[in-house]
């Protein structure tokens, strides 16, 4: 039996349609309620939906044997899992924007930037030598420049309709992003048959889909 953490909202129904196309019986998410936990019908699998970087923690601490969770949080959150593999999907970028005509990196002196990702922007800012200060904002970020609580915002942007429908610009790209596979590290060794199974189907699926793009 193995375990799997899937990241709710987002990347949910991405994640299930994969999982589907592999061939997984994906009924009980498809139709899922308020539920959190759910039986595959084809494979021995259980999965549980949980916010993103829970499923991080599911994964370190051996409760989930597997996750799939996306890049922006794996690189905030570094940890003790595997990561293997890109599946290609909610596919999106970290970029650094604001207001239009005042773009942080031609600024002098410290920058305030505001981001969900702090870790993201500080190390962008320590990369291009300029002194940082970082405000941590939970959601809606494109409302800190708006209301000048910051010089900058470094975000997710999947269309970029958040950030025009209020009249912010993209000043640089700081990284694409997208979902991944990760494996506990016991769970690596003690199933391996089990996980290096879901992993041939993700990767077969995933490879079946680039070629057809
Ligand atoms: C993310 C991100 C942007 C928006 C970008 O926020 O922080 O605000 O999506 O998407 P777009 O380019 O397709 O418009 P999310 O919707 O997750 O909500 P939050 O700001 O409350 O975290």
């Amino acid at each position: 039996m193995l375990s799997i953490a899937l990241t709710k909202g987002r990347l949910e129904k991405a994640t299930v349609k994969l999982l589907k196309e592999c061939g997984y019986g994906t009924e009980a998410l498809e139709n899922k309620g308020r539920s959190l936990v759910f039986q595959d019908s084809v494979k021995d699998i259980r999965y549980f939906l949980a916010k993103a970087a829970d499923c991080i923690t599911y994964v370190e601490h051996g409760v989930a044997d597997a996750a799939v969770t996306g890049k922006d949080t794996l690189i905030e959150n570094p940890g003790e899992y595997y990561e293997l593999l890109d599946l290609k999907i909610g596919e999106c970028r970290f970029i650094l924007g604001g207001l239009p005509g005042r773009n942080p990196l031609a600024r002098n002196g410290l920058v305030r930037i505001a981001s969900k990702y702090p870790e993201v922007a500080r190390k962008y800012f320590r990369n291009k030598g300029m002194d940082v200060e970082i405000i941590r904002i939970e959601g809606s970020v494109e409302l800190a420049p708006l209301l000048g609580l910051c010089d900058g915002i470094i975000d997710i942007m999947e269309t970029g309709t958040t950030l025009k429908e209020n009249g912010l610009v993209v000043f640089d790209t700081v990284e694409d992003i997208s979902a991944r596979l990760i494996v506990n590290k016991a769970s690596f060794r003690l199933k391996q048959d089990e996980i290096m199974a879901l992993l041939e189907d993700m990767k077969g699926m995933v490879e079946k889909r680039c070629s057809e793009e």
